[in-house]
């Protein structure tokens, strides 16, 4: 998600910074190939001068990569990392909390947006590619700050989606679920994992 999403708004125009895998090198391939103003740094390096950080880890990786990134008060940080249990086989906080709602409480000082979770990360180049036809996927988000929502709003507009604003952090209870549904049609479908979703209003 990180990798397909960095390079993306690095080709959209944005400054990015690709931080945290195992392989140094991994992240370096990555800024080269996206172009644009993009370069690999430590988490901190990443979050350090940023208008919005992109939590993209395993669940299980969460504590490493926020101890890595050092303070990140008044930081807009949009999640799209699940609450999945080691094996990816379902959540493991989910109903009367959401994955986004246990970070929020992690880092209380954050600004915490849930968004780009609920889909798969092989439709990300597809969406971009087809950013300037009329009908847009939608992409729902949510979270309880106005000026991080705007934000999150803007880089879901620069992919390539219809940003729908579900409403507050609390949501995720839904959308974090609802991603098991797309993980269902994309991975065990026979049509392939380029998946999106577009909702339709009838009313008026
Ligand atoms: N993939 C999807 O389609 C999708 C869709 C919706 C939501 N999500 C959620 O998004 C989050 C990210 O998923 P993803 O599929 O993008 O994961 P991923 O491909 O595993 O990427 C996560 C990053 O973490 C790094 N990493 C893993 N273990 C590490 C370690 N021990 N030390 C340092 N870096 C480490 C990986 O680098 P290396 O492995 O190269 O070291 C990679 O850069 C997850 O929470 C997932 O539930 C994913």
């Amino acid at each position: 998600m990180g990798g397909k999403l960095g390079t993306i708004w690095a080709r959209a125009g944005h400054d990015v910074v690709f931080s945290y895998a195992r392989s140094e090198e991994k992240l370096k391939q990555l800024a080269r190939d996206a172009r644009g103003k993009a370069r690999a740094g430590t988490p901190r390096e990443a979050a350090h001068d940023a208008d919005a950080v992109l939590l993209a880890v395993h669940w299980s990786r969460v504590d490493d990569v926020l101890k890595q990134a050092g303070d990140l008060s008044g930081k807009v940080i949009i999640t799209c990392s699940l609450p999945m249990n080691a094996d990816d086989s379902g959540l493991v906080i989910a109903h009367t909390s959401s994955g986004a709602e246990a970070l929020a409480k992690r880092v209380p000082k954050a600004r915490l947006v849930s968004a780009f979770g609920t889909v798969p990360s092989e439709v990300l180049f597809g969406v971009f590619a087809a950013r300037r036809k009329v009908r847009r996927p939608s992409l729902v988000y949510c979270g309880d700050d106005a000026r991080s929502k705007k934000i999150a709003a803007e880089l879901i507009r620069d992919v390539g989606f219809d940003p729908v604003d579900a409403g507050p952090l609390r949501i995720a209870r839904y959308t974090e679920p609802f991603t098991l549904l797309i993980a269902q049609l994309a991975y065990e479908g026979d049509e392939g994992p380029e998946l999106a979703y577009r909702f339709e209003r009838f009313g008026k």
